[in-house]
């Protein structure tokens, strides 16, 4: 592994930006008293609610709780991971990138290798776009018309074609200095490792660039015009494409307008490109691969709002079933899922054509909320006037439910259980709770402050100041989401305990000092341990010091999704006992792992107390306690 950027570099990167730069340069900002506001990038709101702090470096929404610093901006913004989101800022300051351990010649050779592929694609997909326009295309472009596209679609999809030969696109690209070595890696040609011999891998088939967000092509897929096997190929994993992250059409429904609130996901090419031409111009699809959590932290990135399109079959079905699964733990509250199902036999591409825009858009409207889905598919084949057939329902929906992070969107489908059930609400609370994780004794008194993560409420940028008092033409979605008052109120919300900690550190990162050396006492098996032991070892390490910069840290992953859902949880625990609740924590943890007896541990602990120094105030009070209750027991 290449060196880490050092924790120093970036502090003094930060120090060295201000972010109103940064972000004036991509969103227009007007300042209002100490802050700067604006209409926010990350969802869609006629009035401003995203604000901006110069003396913090922070920027917060209240519409949709995007916050964070500089870094975090372009990575949201410009879709950047972050080292590129570091390259870009340092480039932007005139610093050249630290690392620890020094220089890291490959990153600069990675970047350069990136920047080469991606340029080779662009020179591969002008060159299909070409092959389309010229004789040898003539049949591709009767394909095309055959199926009802017109020019003004194929140019905005960038549609072409790759000749029926063996190397064509190879000598093409040989005349301009690419070698055949970079075009296998990029997945151009196909090595034949028997004859050493390398080929185009695409020919005769229609050519559908797959572009980033950007608009840059980053793979492809092809279509045979005719019936042969297999009907779509697509691009391998190559260093620029990496197939469960990526979803076609996402650069051209962005094109389309710039204001997405809504996007369909569907299975094909064509269903995109068909849908396009008939008006519905918010269609991605994923690339013949189930649903991911990365494609749908894509989507939420850019709308609250994904409509999933199913064909009507079983196989439809149980597609939907799996993205259903897929989706709840990203449920946070104000995002919306709903499931399409259409007419067996039927694409949205040969629906679309028979029935045209207007009827398939009544589909997308009328398509099932994630919750109508879910109660369905839990009643499927079960008998409700029986208790039995009732008994499993209630299972199947509560281990949903378990997925589902906590809002108000858990709460309304308890509520909703409850009533189908015919069953007290209560029950499935205890129910909920038993399946997360053991209890720890109960935490402190809650704070009546809201503490965005961050973002004191010292007045600067006031969090609880109230943003649904703006008129924003009944788009309430946006504001519903994440708003401090509906996060309030969902807070006795069963977390594990790792997860508790993990919740806390992501506050007070400086808390890890108070922690055991070794993470032993963190258990792996219980849910968020492996991630709690992951980021307290980072921390340790001295790595991340800021929450925003570990957050970045795990961007993009599973991993960071949970973080920051972490992260926007109110933390209600005061500030001044806070060690003292991690220490009570760890040490329930540790009692838990060693499964010591009463007596055990009070031996233990005496043992402990004979190094002058040793226990700690939670010992102490664990110890009166051990002997209260074995002086007291039984
Ligand atoms: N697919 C693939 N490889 C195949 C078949 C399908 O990658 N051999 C993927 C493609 O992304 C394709 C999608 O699965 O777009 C849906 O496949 P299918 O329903 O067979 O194709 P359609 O989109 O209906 O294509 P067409 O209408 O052109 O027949
Ligand atoms: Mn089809």
């Amino acid at each position: 592994m290449a060196g880490q950027i050092s924790q120093r570099f970036i502090d003094d990167l930060l120090a060295r930006t201000d972010i109103v730069d940064v972000i004036s340069e991509r969103v227009q900002l007007k300042k209002s008293g100490r802050n700067h506001s604006g209409l926010c990038p990350f969802h869609q709101e006629n009035s401003p609610s995203f604000t901006v702090s110069q003396d913090k470096q922070f920027y917060h929404c209240f519409g949709c709780s995007a916050h964070g610093n500089a870094l975090r901006f372009l990575m949201e913004f410009d879709n950047l991971r972050f080292p590129e989101a570091v390259e870009q800022l340092a480039s932007r300051a005139g610093m050249q990138v630290e690392r620890e351990g020094g220089e890291d010649p490959g990153a600069r050779q990675r970047q350069q290798k990136r920047e080469e592929g991606v340029n080779l694609l662009e020179l591969a997909s002008r060159f299909f776009r070409e092959r389309l326009a010229l004789g040898g295309g003539r049949q591709a472009r009767e394909y095309l018309d055959r199926r009802g596209l017109s020019q003004e679609i194929i140019r905005d999809f960038g549609i072409g074609y790759a000749e029926d030969e063996w190397e064509s696109l190879k000598r093409h690209l040989l005349a301009q200095g690419i070698s055949e070595a970079v075009q296998v890696e990029y997945g151009l040609l196909v090595h034949r490792e028997e004859t050493g011999r390398t080929y185009d891998r695409f020919r005769d088939r229609v050519m559908f660039p797959i572009r980033d967000w950007k608009g840059r092509t980053i793979a492809f897929g092809g279509r045979v015009l005719g019936d042969a096997k297999p009907k779509y190929l697509n691009s391998p994993e190559t260093p620029v494409f990496h197939k469960g992250r990526e979803l076609y059409g996402l650069f051209e429904a962005r094109q389309a307008n710039r204001q997405l609130s809504r996007l369909l996901v569907v299975e094909g090419y064509m269903d995109v490109v068909a849908l396009a031409q008939f008006g519905i111009r918010n269609a991605c699809a994923t690339l013949g691969t189930a649903l991911t959590t990365d494609h749908l932290q894509r989507l939420f990135r850019l709308v609250d709002e994904v409509v999933f399109c199913f064909d009507g079959d079983n196989a439809g079905r149980q597609a939907a079933r799996r993205s259903l699964q897929t989706a709840l733990p990203s449920m946070i509250d104000g995002r919306q899922v709903r499931f399409l199902f259409l007419p067996e036999g039927e694409d949205p591409d040969t629906l679309v054509r028979q029935e045209g825009q207007e009827a398939f858009e009544k589909r997308i409207t009328c398509a099932s909320p994630l919750s109508e889905f879910l109660f369905e598919q839990a009643a499927e084949g079960r008998d409700l006037k029986q208790v039995e057939g009732r008994e499993r329902f209630v299972t199947a929906v509560l281990d949903a439910l378990k997925l589902l992070p906590e809002g108000v969107l858990k709460s309304l489908l308890v509520k909703e259980l409850s009533v189908r059930s015919g069953i007290d609400q209560s029950h499935f609370a205890g129910w909920l709770e038993k399946h997360a994780a053991p209890e720890p004794r109960q935490a402190m008194t809650p704070d009546a402050g809201y503490e965005a993560l961050m973002m004191t409420s010292d007045g600067d940028i006031d969090a609880t100041s109230d943003p649904g008092v703006t008129v924003d033409n009944g788009n309430n979605r946006a504001r519903r989401r994440g708003h401090p008052a509906s996060r309030s109120g969902t807070a006795t919300l069963s977390l594990s305990i790792p997860a508790r900690i993990l919740h806390l550190l992501l506050h007070e990162p400086g808390l890890v000092e108070g922690l055991p050396e070794s993470v032993e006492w963190c258990p792996v098996e219980v849910p968020d341990g492996r991630l709690c032991r992951e980021v307290v070892q980072l921390l340790r390490a001295g790595r991340y010091r800021s929450p925003q910069v570990l957050l970045a840290h795990f961007h993009g992953s599973a991993d960071g999704e949970r973080l920051d859902q972490l992260a926007r949880r109110e933390l209600e625990i005061p500030r001044d006992v806070r060690a003292s609740e991690l220490e009570n924590w760890v040490r329930y943890l540790e009692r838990e792992s060693a499964r010591l007896t009463p007596v055990e541990e009070y031996h233990q602990l005496l043992e402990k107390s004979r190094q002058p120094g040793a226990l700690s105030s939670a010992d102490k009070q664990r110890l009166r306690e051990l002997i209260g209750k074995l002086a007291g027991g039984p």
